[in-house]
């Protein structure tokens, strides 16, 4: 180190001090107090100030500090961690008179003691227990089994109402636990890009937060804007209380407030089963007015000293239970059926409903599913549905409400034709649902599938919204994805299309025409998996394509393949590998794909040679990797010469191990002697 860097690091400590002061308090007022201090352009032009110093000084950028907030780091895996003190369940019920008898049998076993009781919302979402250290965050790890969880450390920090370094008086060493949940109108909005983006969307908020907090790219964990709400602090007994306020449960909630944690004001002190079952009472309506969702009420005692003392059974503390509510239903006459067609053809029925106010939101519509689904309800005209809405958003039918059943009323009849395009519907041997057969001629599936086509995770062709991809399509400028390709300036320059209500849909000016025409050339750069993907073919999604183009590395060996050798792909089964085979065996796919071959796409893999010095070793991968995944360590493998095969045989060279790889794997290698080997033997074996 030279001497005048050592002259430098001074005013950049002081200045680092101060931006992470500076930021931290614009971050707390905006995150806890819903307070904006500062433009957001200052904002960010402290915390780019703040990264730069970083950059310069890494020596003095500490892991907390607020720049971790937008991420950047990628987790390739995730350590599994024990906890140091477990993470126990609650005993749970749906049934009041459970709580009941829970709350006689506690005052019962404390005797004369005085006590009361906590009452606080069941957040719906995922359990992670954060440990903090002399009043900075050093871990976070998620429940997992109770006993053992994953580090999600990176990622936590990039949660807003996960404080980093804590405020005013703490314990010195103690871990806060609490749940992430994803805040409904984030997670709608974010189920809404991925629905554009051609992604399956969430089922629910907290299967959305727990994919969240294993993402490997923490900057993409920090634009999910989770929440974390704590509901305990797991404290070692002897540990110091300067507020004498962490006696109680209640108390130490409000002390992790001051500390800086996101702790929700629904918190009740309880003195009987009165006001306890008046809470419950409240919030089972009061739920759907959350921003977040809830599956029910916790309810502990609030005095610790008594947790000893009342201990734990198998698996939960005696001296908490948690009441759940119970899926509000509601009955609703059904007014039609109205029946969907999607781009691969496939009718999804939807029942439109008399609107009906459930979970605070009012219902009108509900998937019907498939004729399956309407034959086994039985589901008769005139009838009453009734529907539900657990823990998801999206109501569900569970059944028909048979006290409102007209006599005599009959089935309701499924439609035979195609409701867009007249064709005759077919079911084949074995489906649930129907499908419309007329692709070339039907316009949902026409207009479905160049949606899917241009969606970012095929070939990303901005620009191209539903709207304009409609109006391409009833100009009768583009009829099938290929015909994009030959779009020019002048057709597309001027366009525009209006709606029933004489109001304009979508518009094309020089600008906008330049921007597709580019996009559209870009996107011949797109690689063969996901060109593939592009297709559409029913069942090959995003991974199932880079497995094929992975495994057969062009289009022709895909063509002449059987449906076994199809099937041979790992996660293709019988039924995808027939229709892969059946769409490539379809004289009008063939066309379609020599004119996007003609267009410039790619139906090749790219082989990228690197080196020659694995010399046709043949390997087996298994388990899971620090700096690769299986898919790239695969190709690694193959771009320096060596040959990649799925199962172990007296052939395999070498066997290279990962995490967690199979027992039976590696009982079968050793049986037949060959050498495991390591990620990092096989890059010094590459090197050398
Ligand atoms: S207290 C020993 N409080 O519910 C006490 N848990 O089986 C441990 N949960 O997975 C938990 N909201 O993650 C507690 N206010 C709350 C809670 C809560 C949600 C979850 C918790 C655990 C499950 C209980």
């Amino acid at each position: 180190m030279d001497l005048f860097s050592n002259i430098d690091i001074e005013p950049a400590r002081k200045r680092i001090a101060e931006l992470t002061a500076l930021i931290d308090q614009y971050n707390y007022e905006y995150y806890m107090n819903d307070r904006s201090l500062v433009s957001d352009f200052e904002f960010d032009k402290l915390l780019r100030e703040l990264i730069d110093l970083e950059r310069q000084y890494p020596e003095l950028a500490s892991p907390n500090s607020p720049t971790k907030r937008v991420g950047g780091e990628v987790n390739k895996s995730f350590k599994q961690v024990t906890h140091r003190f477990p993470m126990l369940s609650l005993g749970n019920t749906y049934s009041i008179e459970e709580i009941v008898d829970f709350e006689s049998r506690t005052r019962k076993l404390l005797g004369d003691t005085e006590f009361s009781y906590t009452c606080e919302l069941k957040y719906d979402g995922v359990a992670i227990g954060l440990t903090y250290r002399h009043g900075q965050l050093v871990q976070a790890v998620t429940r997992g089994n109770g006993a053992v969880g994953d580090d999600i450390t990176t990622n936590a920090r990039t949660i807003p109402t996960i404080p980093l370094r804590l405020h005013g008086d703490y314990p010195d060493d103690f871990e806060a636990r609490g749940e992430v949940v994803y805040p409904f109108d984030e997670f709608e909005a974010f189920n809404r890009q991925r629905e554009a983006d051609g992604d399956e969307p969430f089922a629910n908020p907290r299967n959305a937060a727990s994919g969240s907090l294993k993402l490997q790219d923490s900057a993409e964990c920090a634009k999910r804007k989770l929440q974390f709400c704590m509901y305990f602090m797991m404290l070692p007994s002897n540990a110091d209380d300067p507020t004498g306020l962490l006696s109680t449960h209640y108390g130490r909630l409000q002390a992790a407030l001051q500390m800086g944690f996101k702790v929700q004001p629904y918190i009740k002190e309880c003195r009987n089963i009165e006001e306890i079952r008046a809470f419950i009472d409240y919030w089972d309506n009061a739920r759907w007015s959350l921003p977040f969702a809830i599956d029910g009420i916790v309810i502990k005692v609030n005095q610790v000293k008594l947790w000893d003392s009342l201990g734990l059974t198998a698996k939960s503390p005696r001296w908490a239970i948690a009441y759940k509510f119970k899926a509000q239903q509601v009955s609703t006459p059904l007014e039609s059926i109205s029946f969907q067609v999607g781009r691969t053809g496939i009718i999804t029925p939807v029942a439109n409903m008399k609107p009906v106010w459930l979970g605070g939101t009012t219902v009108k519509r509900a998937t019907l599913v498939n004729a399956d689904f309407i034959e086994k309800m039985d589901i008769r005209e005139g009838d009453s549905l009734l529907v539900e809405k657990g823990g998801e958003i999206i109501p569900k039918v569970v059944g028909i409400d048979m006290q409102k059943r007209q006599p005599g009323a009959r089935p309701v009849p499924y439609i035979t034709n195609c409701p867009e395009c007249g064709a005759r519907l077919v079911r084949a041997d074995g489906e649930a649902g129907h499908y419309c057969p007329n692709q070339d001629g039907c316009p949902p599936q026409i207009v479905g599938r160049l949606e899917h086509f241009v969606s970012r995770k095929a070939m990303n062709i901005d620009n191209l919204g539903s709207e304009r991809l409609e109006m391409l399509y009833s100009k009768g400028l583009v009829r099938d994805v290929a015909d994009l390709y030959s779009l020019t300036r002048e057709q597309l320059v001027g366009l525009e299309s209006y709606d029933d209500d004489g109001l304009r849909r979508a518009s094309i000016q020089d600008k906008g025409a330049d921007n597709i025409l580019n996009a559209i050339d870009k996107s011949k750069d797109v690689p063969f998996e996901r060109v593939l993907f592009a297709l559409g073919i029913r069942y090959v999604g995003e991974v199932g394509a880079k497995k094929l183009a992975r495994y057969f590395k062009n289009i022709d060996a895909m063509m002449s393949a059987s449906v076994e050798e199809l099937a041979a792909v790992e996660d293709v089964g019988e039924k995808t590998a027939t229709f892969i085979y059946d769409y490539l065996h379809d004289e009008r796919h063939r066309q379609l794909i020599e004119r996007l071959r003609k267009a410039g796409l790619k139906f090749t893999t790219a082989n990228i040679h690197v080196s020659n010095v694995l010399n046709e070793k043949v390997f087996v991968v298994s388990g899971v990797f620090s700096r690769f995944s299986r898919e790239e360590i695969k190709a690694h493998i193959e771009q320096h010469g060596g040959k990649v095969s799925s199962s172990i045989s007296s052939k395999t060279d070498y066997v290279l191990a990962g995490e967690k790889m199979g027992p039976e794997k590696l009982k079968k290698a050793e049986k037949l002697g060959v050498p495991i080997i390591s990620e990092d033997d096989y890059l010094k074996m590459v090197q050398e």
